[in-house]
């Protein structure tokens, strides 16, 4: 049945969905299938919520755009799920805090701290640890490891705001050992959990691009990676995502 937002049917997505925030992303993803983006099927627009499906070196696997932040992600992630979908891998950008990390590094969210409103929306109040799934964060380490990258494996913070003013959110989150904020997966690895503890063959992880530096001396404007090498990074990140996403299937 055709959802609100996904307007598909089941058995329109491939079981591996990868899922960027930005539709322009997910046109990109979708031009690197078997045969290009031609060849890729359209399987919503609605919203602007670009999501295609094709084959990756034969394999079927499907691109879903999530939308920028945890309420986005949580309608996507939701309709994906109900339509069958199984592999959930985020590929997106975050903001660095954790010592040492540097802009264009690779970040995989083996936890996602929910700071956001949506994953608390859902719990109620719960004390809970939204946690990728093992399986896909190893294809993703390995998938990085051949393409020469180390990347860092860690917990990620899901957070509302970008533009967050409190002078002690870096250090605060860093001195937790958050290695970087981003703004969807806590509620994705929730309801990939959530499916998965139901029944259903749901698993979810994250692989970021570290696209700025947070600090107390530096603001993400200031330290926002130029628009070519954020590409070349981000393109990296696709390349390990679309292996992560057929080596399980
Ligand atoms: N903050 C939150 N989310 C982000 C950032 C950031 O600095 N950069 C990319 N995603």
């Amino acid at each position: 049945m055709p959802q609100i937002h996904l307007r598909a049917e089941a058995g329109d997505y491939a079981p591996a969905v990868l899922l960027p925030g930005d539709p322009n992303r997910a046109t990109w993803i979708a031009g690197k299938f078997d045969g290009g983006l031609s060849a890729a099927r359209q399987v919503n627009d609605h919203r602007g919520l670009l999501g295609f499906t094709g084959t990756y070196k034969g394999v079927p696997i499907s691109v879903q755009t999530s939308g920028m932040g945890a309420p986005s992600m949580s309608i996507v992630a939701e309709e994906l799920l109900r339509l069958g979908a199984e592999r959930l891998i985020r590929v997106g950008t975050c903001g660095g805090i954790g010592r040492g990390i540097k802009t264009g590094e690779i970040i995989i969210a083996s936890s996602a701290t929910p700071v956001d409103g949506a994953t608390r929306t859902y719990l109620h109040g719960d004390a809970y640890a939204p946690t990728a799934d093992f399986g896909l964060v190893r294809s993703l380490v390995d998938e990085a490891a051949r393409h020469g990258q180390a990347p860092h494996v860690g917990q990620v913070a899901t957070v509302d705001v970008f533009y967050n003013p409190d002078t002690d959110y870096f250090s605060k989150w860093r001195s937790r050992g958050v290695l970087a904020f981003e703004m969807e997966t806590s509620v994705l690895y929730y309801l990939a959990a959530r499916a998965h503890a139901a029944g259903a063959k749901a698993a979810a992880a994250t692989i970021l691009t570290v696209s700025d530096i947070l600090s107390e001396e530096a603001t993400s404007e200031e330290s926002y990676l130029p628009l070519d090498e954020l590409n070349r990074s981000i393109e990296r990140t696709i390349e390990i995502a679309l292996e992560a996403g057929i080596a399980a299937s």
